[in-house]
């Protein structure tokens, strides 16, 4: 369980029922943590955000200062970035660009294009002829590469994808980017993306054997390559929160693997770890239901506005404000058995928020926080197709004056 700092809680608490649930973020731990990941980043590792996670403008913002730029999957993050984040380096990646999203990242000097496949490549290369006629393109492939075997304990790695190209292809690739066939594009490297919810040393073991191959693969082709993308993934642990990826255990192998191989630069592009700790979802108990051998406390939500518990199969770490006097003049629902699991308000098995975990005396009217809800939470094409309202925004902010809410 982790319980939110006096700001957040004063904040849910000071919300009407109406208002809720809510997201609430805490600036100032967002830009604690990010600076100490950059602090423990050697200065050869490139730090990008991968906008994926939570594009809302006051992160992307609050990052500013923490990374060399952000890596964008699709032309709507683009367009958040371009706003939020005026002239900062982008990369562009992701599985399935369309030519108008390539246009529009050309034409807005986004600085590196991960190319996911040959038909990716070649729609690159006459795009960049029309909407970047004056600059050579900056391309990283990206390998679908086999993981190790042994190397990861975490699930989400290994077997094929439809993201990345084959890496038995990939001396065929590198010849088409350098043998003047696309005079526009310039290859700088390779990126990989093995897996998701990796801690330090398997990811490090990972990093290292990107770089093996990569340069294995320069060597072969008689070639320079100077940037290798290891991609993000690295672990947020829902089932254990306390349990953070070792950023600085993380930055001391890289440095040790860019000493080895001066003149190359690594580049990261986490997403949830760096955002996941600063966001709380809040709710409150609308009542509690008392099945036949389990208690239902259904939150005010749910699912509709958080898909981590669902989208991750993991219980979303949570903890309670009790809320007193119960306004109303009917009895207050209560959990009776020790144990309860907590629910949002679709009529679907699948909207679960907590499992069968130890709940006795909680009441309607009690406020549910859950924590590290600041990562891939929105449901927001779900919510278009149901009754549910949008949740509130509030950002908090220690360090300044005032915070934003919407
Ligand atoms: C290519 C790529 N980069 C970065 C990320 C960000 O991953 P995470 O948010 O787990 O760090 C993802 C997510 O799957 C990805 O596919």
């Amino acid at each position: 369980m982790i319980t939110p700092p006096r700001a957040v809680r004063d904040r849910i608490l000071s919300l009407s029922p109406t208002e809720l649930p809510a997201y609430v973020y805490d600036l100032a731990a967002l830009r604690a943590h990010a600076a100490s990941v950059r602090a423990a980043l050697p200065d050869r590792v490139e730090l990008y955000y991968a906008v994926q996670a939570n594009g809302e403008p006051e992160v992307l913002a609050e990052l500013g200062p923490y990374v060399d730029g952000y890596k964008v999957s699709s032309g709507i993050e683009l367009a958040h970035v371009a706003e939020a984040a005026v002239d900062r380096p982008r990369v562009f990646g992701g599985t399935e660009k369309t030519p108008t999203e390539l246009a529009d990242a050309l034409e807005r000097g986004v600085t590196r294009f991960q190319v996911e496949s040959e038909y990716e490549l070649y729609m690159l290369a006459g795009l960049a002829q029309r909407h970047a006629p004056d600059r050579r393109v900056a391309v990283l492939p990206r390998f679908d590469l086999p993981v190790p075997d042994g190397l990861l304990t975490a699930d989400g790695g290994g077997s094929a994808t439809a993201s990345g190209l084959d890496p038995a292809r990939a001396d065929t690739i590198v010849g088409l980017l350098t043998d003047g066939s696309y005079p526009n594009l310039e290859l700088r490297g390779v990126h990989a993306h093995l897996a998701n919810g990796v801690h330090a040393e398997e990811h490090l073991a990972l990093a290292e054997s990107v770089v093996a191959w990569t340069l294995e693969l320069a060597a072969r082709n008689g070639l320079r390559l100077t940037e290798v993308d290891i991609g993000g993934g690295m672990a947020v642990d829902y089932d254990r929160p306390e349990r953070r990826f070792d950023w600085h255990a993380y930055g001391e192998g890289l440095a040790r693997l860019v000493t080895a191989h001066p003149g190359l630069t690594l580049r990261i592009e986490p997403g949830r770890a760096l955002t996941a700790y600063c966001g709380w979802y809040a709710s409150e108990v609308l009542d509690v239901e008392h099945g036949s051998s389990e208690d239902f406390a259904v939150i005010r939500g749910g699912a509709v506005h958080l898909r981590t518990p669902v989208t991750g199969r993991h219980d979303q770490p949570w903890s309670v404000l009790e809320v007193e006097p119960w306004p109303y003049s009917w009895p207050r629902p209560v959990v009776r058995r020790e144990r309860a699991t907590l629910t949002g308000q679709l009529s679907t098995p699948k909207d679960v928020l907590v499992r069968d975990v130890r709940a006795q005396g909680l009441r309607a009217g009690d406020r549910v926080v859950f924590s590290l809800a600041g990562a891939y939470t929105s449901s927001a094409p779900h919510r278009a197709h149901t009754r549910y309202p949008e949740p509130g925004f509030h950002f908090l902010d220690a360090d300044a004056d005032g915070d934003r809410s919407r």
